[in-house]
């Protein structure tokens, strides 16, 4: 096990600053190599998965914090992607680049010349409030199941022990309609991570634990890719990056 001074790390919800975050994480070639390359792991699994078969009509992204680039696959493959994310300034920050207000990121590095925004103004976007502790995510009474849920590097972040991962797991499966699929890339072995000069909690997990809880909850893994990359220290405390594709079974 891990010990956690509580006290020196920060309150998420007041102290979590989206421009700081993006700016550390995505700051395309000017900015760090590992950063970089964890980017490049995530987009190109994306890719792969998206254009593989993982499709359909409606995707939610959970967990998406102030960026884009998980979308820009994904919404090739759906027709239309609702986000759900636990702070107000994340969504703002999306908002202000949708609308191309001055300041807003600038996400073309990532976009590779392609002109079609992975989420548009006139796109049905909805944002909904989520938070992966609670029991029941925002669910059939107000969205139906769902095609795909699309989570990366967040239930690491939220839950602040195994048991509640696995049960966030649950909770992100049950948004599924049966066959649906679950798509999540994992910081592995995580400490804590860094946003500015503010230190937020993470959760310590395995490859494992990630594969078993996916499973607890009733789905089968069809893929799980490792990268043994790990952010800067500076940045994150980590070893590795997974992601993962897994189905809900039918009968689940
Ligand atoms: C490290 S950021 C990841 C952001 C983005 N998905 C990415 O790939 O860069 C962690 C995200 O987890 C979200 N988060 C933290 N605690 C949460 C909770 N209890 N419920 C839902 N989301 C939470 C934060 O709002 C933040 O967007």
């Amino acid at each position: 096990g891990q010990t956690i001074f509580k006290s020196k790390l920060t309150d998420l919800s007041q102290k979590f600053d989206s421009q700081d975050y993006l700016k550390t994480n995505y700051a395309f070639d000017s900015g760090t190599v590992a950063e970089d390359e964890i980017l490049k792991f995530n987009l190109k699994n994306l890719f792969e998965t998206f254009s593989s078969g993982v499709r359909g009509d409606v995707l939610r992204n959970t967990g998406p914090g102030p960026t884009v680039y998980q979308l820009l696959s994904a919404c090739e493959a759906f027709r239309e992607i609702i986000a759900s994310d636990h702070l107000q300034q994340n969504p703002q920050e999306v908002k202000k680049w949708l609308r191309k207000e001055p300041g807003a990121y600038d996400w073309s590095p990532a976009m590779h010349g392609r002109r079609r925004r992975p989420i548009s103004k006139g796109q049905s976007r909805r944002l909904l409030k989520w938070d992966a502790n609670q029991p029941h995510p925002p669910g059939p009474a107000q969205v139906p199941p769902v095609d795909c849920v699309l989570t990366l590097l967040a239930l690491e972040c939220a839950c602040h022990d195994v048991d509640a991962y696995r049960a966030a797991g649950r909770g992100l499966v049950s948004l599924l309609k049966p066959g649906g699929h679950l798509v999540t890339a994992v910081a592995l072995h995580t400490q804590h991570y860094m946003v500015g000069a503010k230190k937020f909690f993470g959760l310590h997990l395995e490859k494992e634990t990630v594969e078993k809880a996916l499973q607890e909850a009733g789905c089968q893994v069809l893929r799980c890719r490792n990268t043994p990359v790990s952010y800067s220290e500076a940045h994150c405390i980590n070893e590795g990056i997974c992601f993962v594709v897994a189905r809900k079974s039918p009968g689940a």
